[in-house]
């Protein structure tokens, strides 16, 4: 079943075009330039008079609901809270009516989520969930929701699950911006973006050698920071965890301007940065930011946009992205890190598949 791969956490790296493609299967509708759900079971005057969204999740599903945030309020102009399940469920969270309740599950079993969507029901909120395994008891619990369709993930540390889950984030905030203020064309732009995902993601998928090179720069190190801004704040905290998870190298993920608010003091030349910092409307100030952890000699790692010499000039290894719109650029950036976690953790000789200490659902408080 693993083929030409040696573990999990890779084949599922490289199933990833699929998964965006299975992702978005039958959602389409390029005729309206809007992205549709069979399961919300809400019509579209109820989710008109939304005025807010609470997404609840935990690790990994929770910086998917991350991206979200960014994607919904960019596309729908609608305000979003993402919340650990495991703070939600115990604290009196104001909701209302107009308030719609989701929580995003990998496996529909994890017990604080599943403890956030029974909260949440109790006070007779109409609770969606965004979960990959069909017929989990988060699935069956919730009032409606969307199945991720990613097929089963074996790997611990979760990949395609995350890429699937900011797949139909991305298809339910272009359905919320077309309910409200988004325009056909603007619709279209988002919908064309989407579509061309797998295809780009293959090509990020080629440059694994980059990667390579870079996790053996980063395989001796004691503690790297991750930084991004904007859309690539939460792909910089996945990339932090995966790391940490899979290599027991102590990785940190920071909004990238917020280090020189206190984790500016940890560079040094034995500490890598690895700047989230493709191509996109901050990325001057980003340029800026890697100046300056270059001036206290840290090793940069950065993920860019292709042909940025800019980048390439400051970077000791950029690991390439093809250039693409910024809503799009999640899906792409988050690959190589994955892949460097991967990497990282097979120079330092860990169990991948298996990471100590974590199990594949977490089914305990
Ligand atoms: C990270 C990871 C965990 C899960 C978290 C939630 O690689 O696997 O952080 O993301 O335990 O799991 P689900 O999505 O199944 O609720």
């Amino acid at each position: 079943e693993l083929g030409r791969f040696a573990h999990y956490m890779r084949k599922e790296i490289h199933e990833q075009p699929d998964t965006v493609r299975d992702a978005c299967r039958g959602r389409l509708r390029p005729a309206e330039a809007t992205a549709q759900f069979g399961g919300l079971n809400l019509p579209p005057s109820r989710l008109r008079r939304i005025r807010r969204i609470v997404f609840a999740a935990c690790g990994t599903s929770w910086h998917a609901a991350l991206v979200g945030e960014y994607l919904i309020e960019r596309l729908a102009n609608l305000p979003v809270e993402v919340e650990y399940a495991s703070e939600f469920r115990y604290r009196n969270a104001p909701l209302d009516d107009r308030t719609l309740v989701f929580v995003l599950s990998q496996s529909g079993e994890t017990a604080d989520t599943l403890g956030a969507l029974r909260e949440a029901r109790r006070r007779g909120f109409p609770t969606l969930a965004i979960c990959n395994v069909v017929g989990s008891t988060i699935a069956r619990e919730a009032d409606g929701g969307i199945y991720l369709h990613a097929g089963p993930e074996v790997g611990v540390a979760s990949t395609k699950a995350f890429s699937a889950q900011v797949t139909v984030l991305t298809l339910l905030a272009l359905h919320l911006g077309r309910l409200r203020q988004l325009s056909f064309p603007a619709g279209l732009d988002v919908l064309r973006a989407i579509e061309s995902v797998p295809e780009l993601l293959s090509r990020v998928l080629d440059r694994e050698p980059e990667v390579i090179a870079a996790a053996e720069r980063m395989a001796e190190a004691r503690s790297a920071l991750f930084l991004g801004r904007d859309l690539h704040y939460p792909v910089a905290l996945e990339g932090a965890l995966k790391l940490k998870e899979i290599s027991y190298l102590h990785a940190e993920g920071y909004p990238t301007a917020e280090m020189k608010h206190g984790p500016i003091a940890l560079i040094d030349p034995e500490t890598p940065s690895v700047f989230v910092a493709p191509r996109g409307s901050l990325h001057a100030k980003t340029l800026g930011n890697i100046e300056e952890v270059r001036a206290r000699r840290g090793p940069i790692v950065a993920v860019g946009t292709e042909g940025d010499d800019e980048l390439a000039r400051l970077a000791d290894h950029v690991l390439t992205i093809p250039d693409a719109p910024e809503v799009i650029q999640p899906l792409l950036a988050v690959v190589p890190l994955q892949l460097l976690a991967y990497h990282v953790a097979r120079l330092r000789g860990c169990d991948i598949d298996k990471p100590r200490n974590l199990a594949k659902s977490v089914t305990v408080e």
